[in-house]
């Protein structure tokens, strides 16, 4: 067997130094490493030989293998060079020149943006949850204390979607803020819930420097007993802070939505001496609660929402919202 063995060396290795292509390559792996080839045909019949026959030529099978695929390794490098060999002796390409590298993408800033304002979030213990672009009038505006002919509705330019409820009105729609979660995830969680929901809204109204038809908001939402407005304002100053530095100045006043009772915004010096709002919050409003079946006179909790494209604007130095979906890569190749 042994003999056996050497003379199917002997025979591999001539053959292999015939190979001039790499299909003949192939061929030759099939027929010597295969499966049905001749080695592993000895290494299956090894099974009825006797121990000390298994040993030895088990042994020596498997180095005869083993010496096989680096001999076709070594050869198909062989072939590879002798290729590139051939091409450059052309002219047809220069083997000396560098590779071109392929172009890498990267995050797009908003996104990049999104991701920073979560983490500082979940630094302060809040979990990040996602929910529907398309959503029910119910969610979006009745269960936040908006009702049908609530003039609140009408700084939500919509889009509609083609639906009717029950009175013939449109029910369905495109999100026009990320508030429709607050109200999804307390009908599923009870309290104590320290939420943020990051997520693509759309506003029916026209652009400009400032705004965009579509955008992203970050939602955030507290709900415990004892919570207060000065949680809110110590939470929303924390924000402001990790994402804008210490020493950028913030304004925080009353503002009115009808899901929360107080309102407050809060604004970004934006260094050329106005301000730009960032964000609606205040404390969820007692119906809200009651409308999720939270009790408010246990538990209080506060809201907010910000705009990432603003927040972006101020972080960067960036003068026009629209820059982020012009699809302008040298735009978006310095983020
Ligand atoms: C809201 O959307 C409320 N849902 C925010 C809120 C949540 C209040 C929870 C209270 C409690 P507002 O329409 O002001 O509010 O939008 C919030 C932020 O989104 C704004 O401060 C701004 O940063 C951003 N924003 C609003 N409209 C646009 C727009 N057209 N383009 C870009 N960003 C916008």
């Amino acid at each position: 067997m042994i003999d056996h063995l050497s003379n199917l060396r002997q025979e591999a290795l001539t053959s292999l130094d015939a190979v001039s292509t790499p299909i003949e390559l192939e061929n030759w792996r099939v027929k010597y490493l295969g499966r049905k080839g001749p080695l592993t045909e000895i290494l299956r019949g090894l099974g009825q030989a006797s121990p000390e026959e298994r040993k030895e030529v088990g042994a020596a099978a498997n180095q005869l293998k083993q010496d096989l695929e680096s001999s076709r390794e070594e050869k198909e490098s062989t072939l590879q060079d002798r290729d590139l060999h051939d091409l450059a002796d052309r002219d047809a390409i220069d083997v000396t020149l560098p590779g071109r590298p392929a172009p890498l993408g990267h995050l797009h800033p908003i996104t990049q943006i999104i991701q920073e304002i979560v983490e500082a979030f979940s630094a302060m213990g809040f979990q990040t949850v996602e929910g529907p672009e398309v959503e029910w009038d119910r969610y979006n505006f009745e269960a936040l204390n908006i009702p049908q002919d609530h003039p609140a509705r009408e700084q939500h330019d919509t889009f509609w979607i083609d639906e009717k409820d029950k009175n013939g009105s449109p029910s369905m729609l495109l999100r026009t803020h990320t508030s429709p979660m607050q109200v999804r995830f307390m009908e599923n969680h009870k309290p104590p819930i320290r939420v943020v929901v990051p997520g693509k809204v759309y506003r029916y109204e026209a652009t400009d420097a400032t705004h965009e038809w579509h955008f992203h908001q970050v939602e955030g939402l507290a709900i415990d007993e004892g919570i207060s407005f000065s949680h809110l304002k110590g939470t929303l100053y924390e924000f402001a802070k990790r994402i804008f530095g210490i020493k950028r100045k913030i304004r925080f006043r009353c503002d009115y939505f009808p899901f929360v009772e107080p309102g407050a915004e809060m604004a970004i010096d934006d260094g050329k001496g106005g301000w730009l709002e960032i964000m609606g919050a205040g404390m969820v409003h007692p119906k809200v609660l009651e409308g999720v079946g939270v009790d408010p006179k246990r538990y209080t909790g506060f809201a907010f929402g910000m705009g990432a494209e603003r927040i972006a604007n101020l972080k960067y130095g960036i003068e026009d919202i629209r820059s982020y979906y012009s699809n302008d890569t040298r735009f978006l190749r310095q983020f």
